[in-house]
């Protein structure tokens, strides 16, 4: 083994160029991978790019919060690969934990956790979200990694066994400090009490990395962003670092404690590690920790800013690896002033967005700019269906795209759609303005690009908006539609549509991370070849276009109908903010006053079709415990397969002949491969959840409605 890097030395490393030679002239990879011979190149390339997001609980389904991390780190990612960085864009999913293992109910918690994964998978394609990789904690290769990973600190005296007593909240996977001596905290996060844990654990020596992250903290000002949750940091860490409880042994769905796998690990050690076990840290399944680590951008919410800005950097000097380059904290979205939660508020529903509605009435590129213009550096935003339609008719039907169709149109109209090049013998004050506007792009185009690198991507929207609006106010000013008739105003004319064409041209390849189907329209229709994908912004000067011909297509951000598209959404979902003081119909009224005291309408229990059936059939299915597949006769044509977590309490054979409660509309849904077509109702007693099947005295027909 070489020599190793302290970790005082890893602190005052400069991010940039010469860190890397640092990393590869000391640091010990030898141990990297147990089994390989990884080694940290010398010669790293600074136009590498590697951006991660937090990887997403499974214990309920994606939502807002989730898609804009994602969203944020796509755009990144589209906007460095645009550059020619070489990039890698890392997602996935944090499987481990107490609150997975309940959520999975009936099902096994793999087979719970593997549903939930193709949901995320499939709603982030959905939005057209392409990250390069997909971690999982369940991975066998990222298992390996952490269990690496836990050895090389424990190797090097930082881990140690003791006893916990405490409270914890299993939502945000955290010990809380007790709210007076013997009572249970109220998590203030999810508002639920936390549970008593008194148990065995092994122990990090957080402590003893106090001086040294402070250290770090101030040789690397730019490795918390922005700067207000730096200093929150740096207050945490100066006040209060305890030692850190890194196991459980009541915990059985984790990741075994290496030696010891009575324990298993700490939700968030396992989950953390991922950011380097997917580039095959301590596993040969994967690859790229040598060139991407360096480049680390972790972009986390800043509700887990403390687990990656302090834990997890001292993890990484107790294990004597490198830290990663950069932590962004954003905001959060709230939703009628509220933080919008998976977790449901204690009348038992969810304020998220619902992403089913998103996507039923907003295109992906609505979406993204929404998300990427509203959430300013580091601060909230708040989320509203009337805000992301007024800014997608303002800022994109009105603004970039009746831009862009008033210059296509005039230029097909004027010159048969060839796109004119500013002729020599315009007159002198054509040529002037036409000058001033493209020195003002070159000045616009380091100012926006300065602002992706600080990820202020909502200013660069906004730098990006500056020169919309400078670019209508020329076409207002020339009021080029009066030449299109006469000769002589041709080079004019020609000069003035050159200057607008021109304009699109740098606004389209710029815009391609934030709107990649219509810019990559766009630059279509503009006659141009490639796609901005490929054009680096910068690479961008003004010019001559060369045999461009202009195209039709539809309206690149067609008008939103506001009215019809909120009552819409205020019809089909109960509302998620604060109600607004007047509903738009009556059964949108209805509903509103329902959902606020807590009931529901009557067209709400409507719609839960439930009917009398009789079972038929019943068996165990094979290597479920938990599991009785059961046909049943509904009063339809066939009987209904059904599949009921109930084989703990109710031997097959007692249920033939029984008449019991279905509900008929539901999804059909897979449960270890078989397909369940409804749901039984059964009481749930006692503390272990028993279920009781519900069922009628009398005789009832099959089929019959329970209404
Ligand atoms: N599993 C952990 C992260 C482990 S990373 C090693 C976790 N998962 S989470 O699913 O609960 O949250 C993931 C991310 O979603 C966090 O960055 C969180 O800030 C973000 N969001 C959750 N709700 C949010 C909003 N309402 N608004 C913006 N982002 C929010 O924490």
């Amino acid at each position: 083994m070489g020599a190793t890097l302290s970790v005082e030395h890893l602190a005052h490393l400069e991010h940039g160029r010469g860190r890397g030679v640092a990393y590869g002239r000391t640091l010990a990879v030898s141990a990297l991978r147990p089994a390989s011979d990884c080694v940290i190149h010398a010669a790293m390339s600074d136009r590498r790019f590697y951006v991660t997001t937090p990887i997403y609980y499974v214990n309920a389904r994606p939502h807002l919060g989730h898609l804009y991390t994602t969203l944020l780190a796509d755009a990144l990612a589209r906007h460095y690969r645009q550059r020619g960085f070489e990039t890698f864009f890392l997602t996935g999913t944090d499987e481990h934990g107490l609150n997975i293992e309940r959520a999975a109910a009936e099902r096994s918690v793999k087979e719970h956790v593997d549903a939930i994964v193709t949901e995320f998978k499939a709603t982030f394609a959905a939005f057209g979200l392409e990250p390069d990789d997909w971690i999982r904690t369940t991975d066998p290769a990222h298992i390996q990694g952490a269990q690496a990973l836990w050895r090389r600190v424990r190797d090097r005296g930082y881990i140690y066994k003791g006893y916990y007593e405490g409270w914890y909240c299993s939502s945000c996977n955290e010990f809380k400090d007790e709210a007076a001596p013997g009572e249970a905290p109220i998590c203030d996060i999810h508002q639920r009490p936390t549970e008593r844990v008194a148990e065995e654990s092994y122990f990090f020596k957080l402590s003893a990395f106090r001086d040294r992250l402070l250290a770090f903290y101030e040789a690397q000002p730019a490795f918390i962003q922005p700067d207000a949750r730096r200093n929150e940091v740096v207050s945490f860490v100066s006040a209060n670092l305890r030692d850190l409880s890194v196991s459980r042994v009541s915990v059985k769905w984790g990741i075994p404690v290496p030696d010891d796998p009575a324990h298993t690990m700490y939700v968030w050690f396992d989950a953390l590690s991922n950011y380097i076990t997917a580039l095959g840290f301590g596993n040969d399944a994967r690859t790229g920790f040598d060139k991407f680590w360096p480049h680390a951008l972790h972009l986390v919410g800043k509700d887990i800013l403390r687990f990656h800005a302090v834990y997890w950097p001292a993890f990484l000097m107790a294990a004597e690896l490198p830290p990663p380059r950069r932590i962004f904290s954003h905001g959060m979205w709230l939703s009628g002033g509220r933080k919008m939660s998976k977790t449901p508020d204690a009348s038992g529903r969810s304020n998220a967005i619902d992403l089913g509605m998103l996507r039923r009435h907003f295109s992906n590129d609505v979406v993204r700019y929404f998300c990427l213009r509203e959430m300013a550096y580091g601060q909230d935003g708040d989320f509203t269906y009337e805000a992301l339609i007024d800014r997608a008719n303002g800022d994109l039907a009105s603004g970039f795209g009746n831009l862009a169709s008033r210059t296509l149109t005039l230029i097909r109209k004027a010159f048969d759609g060839a796109v004119p090049n500013a002729p020599l013998d315009a007159p002198p004050d054509a040529r002037e303005a036409a000058a001033a506007i493209a020195e003002r792009f070159a000045a616009q185009q380091a100012a926006f690009l300065a602002h992706i690198e600080r990820l202020a991507l909502s200013r660069a929207l906004e730098s990006a908006w500056e020169l919309v609006a400078l670019l209508d106010k020329h076409l207002s000013d020339t009021a080029p539609w009066k030449l299109t008739g006469d000769p002589e105003a041709r080079p004019r004319l020609a000069t003035i549509l050159h200057t607008a064409a021109e304009g699109l041209r740098h606004l389209t390849a710029w815009l391609y991370p934030f709107l990649p189907e219509a810019t990559t329209a766009l630059w279509s229709r503009l006659g141009l070849p490639g796609r901005p994908a490929q054009v680096a912004p910068e690479s961008l000067s003004w010019q001559r276009f060369e045999n461009a011909v202009v195209s039709d297509g539809p309206a690149l951000f067609p008008r939103l109908d506001k009215t019809a598209i909120m009552n819409d959404i205020k019809a089909t979902t109960p509302p998620v903010a604060a109600p607004p003081a007047s509903a738009a119909t009556p059964a949108a009224a209805e509903a509103t006053a329902a959902s606020e005291t807590g009931y529901i309408t009557i067209d709400d229990f409507a719609k839960v079709e439930l009917r009398v059936g009789q079972v038929l059939e019943a068996e165990r299915v094979p290597k479920a415990d938990k599991l009785l597949r059961l046909q049943v006769d509904v009063g339809e044509a066939t009987p209904r397969q059904i599949l009921a977590g109930i084989a703990q309490h109710y031997a097959p054979e007692t249920l033939i002949g029984r008449k019991i409660i279905v509900v008929t509309n539901l999804a059909p849904r897979k449960l270890r491969g078989l397909e369940s077509n409804g749901m039984l109702l059964a009481a749930s007693v006692g503390e272990q959840g028993r279920p009781v099947i519900a069922t009628f005295a009398e005789d009832v027909a099959n089929g019959a409605r329970l209404k």
